[in-house]
């Protein structure tokens, strides 16, 4: 009988830790983050404003629920070591930022780092991991993006050290998901997951343009996709690759993103990144200023049936069926049985594209639903048309 017991209670435990890690970012994170706009000087009287912005624009109703508050919020740590905020720039203090965001149906990330001090050299969580996960819980805190600046350069290290955080996280008390941000140099994708962190970044900081050519350090959003196109199989419910900021609505005019010869992109490129993204499967976070967002990046981040793709419940990102110096074709298939594909014209010049299902492992006719266009485009077996200079033509295909 005593053994009985015991069994059922390993039962209920195992099954109420199952449900615990499922919960945890079952579908890819989406909100804004301040670094771009606010780098240096995050403050409670913009994100609030940018908060509301997300909620008037039906940004908020489209499923971008956090705001992530990136560095330099931090104000060093009180004479009990506890971790406190910029008393400047947050004079409500976090807590109450967090009350607000949950009072109007949203949510918020925090930011720190596996070393004593952050990127952009504010107080970071080394050592005091268990505290200030502990504080995070009790400010409300949903979500944590944890970066690498400052730390060694081996991988057992960066596993030691996000393990330790995502324990910390666990033990806190809340739900609180685990952004990995070391920029992909030690393959988190390998051994994020088992670490304990829900997302990791796969490529250094986006920058606001299409290609980096020159090797500076920040990448373009071809890159992003480039690298995220081969790491398909690390990626899945709760482990998310992440491909860092959406660049639609910055026009080469601000913040980090314009480092690095970011100038900013057309916006076939800034469609190409969210409709790429979302075939992926990457977090999706908007990085402009919301308050002055133009209608062009408002279309683009609120297009629901392709946010449908990227948070489609089965969670299977994108595989590239082709490549070629001209085109990219992605294919994923979704929790209905519908597939959706996605054909990127990588030339510099527009391309008349011909894709035989069958090509990408779909046989039979499909009705064809392109997802831009928001209409049926007819049924068929195949689909060709012309692609604009990097632009990206997404299909949700039914089987007929
Ligand atoms: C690193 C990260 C960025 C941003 C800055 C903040 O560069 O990769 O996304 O968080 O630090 O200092």
């Amino acid at each position: 009988m005593k053994f009985i017991k015991i069994c059922f209670t390993l039962i209920l435990f195992v099954q109420i830790s199952f449900a615990q890690e499922k919960k945890l970012a079952a579908t890819p994170p989406m909100g804004w983050m301040s670094w771009n706009i606010m780098s240096e000087n995050p403050n409670e009287k913009d994100i609030k404003e940018m908060a509301d912005a997300m909620v008037n624009s039906g940004m908020v109703q489209a499923g971008y629920q956090y705001i992530f508050l990136d560095d330099c919020w931090q104000g060093g740590r009180d004479n009990k070591n506890n971790i406190i905020a910029d008393p400047k720039k947050f004079p409500s203090g976090i807590k109450a930022l967090a009350d607000y965001l949950h009072s109007i149906g949203m949510k918020l990330g925090i930011y720190s780092d596996a070393a004593p001090l952050t990127c952009g050299g504010y107080t970071a969580s080394l050592n005091f991991e268990d505290q200030d996960a502990k504080t995070f819980a009790s400010w409300g805190i949903d979500y944590l993006k944890y970066d690498y600046c400052n730390a060694p350069e081996d991988v057992e290290t960066a596993k030691k050290r996000y393990g330790t955080i995502a324990q910390a996280l666990r033990k806190s008390g809340r739900d609180i998901v685990l952004g990995i941000c070391e920029w992909g140099p030690r393959e988190p994708w390998n051994w994020g997951a088992q670490a304990g962190g829900q997302s990791w970044r796969t490529t250094y900081d986006i920058r606001d343009k299409w290609l980096d050519v020159e090797g500076q350090g920040g990448v373009g959003i071809y890159n992003v996709v480039d690298k995220m196109a081969g790491l398909a199989s690390f990626s899945g419910p709760g482990k998310w690759n992440d491909g860092d900021m959406l660049v639609a609505g910055l026009h080469g005019t601000k913040g980090p993103s314009s480092a690095f010869k970011g100038v900013g992109c057309s916006q076939a490129e800034y469609q190409s990144q969210m409709s790429l993204y979302s075939m992926l499967n990457s977090p999706l976070y908007a990085s402009c200023d919301i308050r002055k967002m133009d209608n062009e990046a408002k279309t683009i981040f609120t297009n629901e049936e392709i946010i449908a793709l990227n948070q489609d419940i089965l969670g299977k990102q994108a595989e590239r069926k082709i490549k070629t110096d001209i085109c990219d074709v992605f294919v994923r298939p979704l929790a209905n049985g519908d597939f959706a594909i996605a054909v990127l014209n990588k030339s510099a010049s527009a391309q008349n594209a011909k894709i035989n299902f069958t090509e990408l492992g779909l046989s039979g006719h499909y009705q064809i639903r392109d997802l831009w266009q928001h209409k049926i485009i007819g049924k068929n077996k195949m689909w060709s048309g012309e692609v604009k200079t990097h632009e990206t033509k997404v299909f949700r295909l039914k089987k007929v």
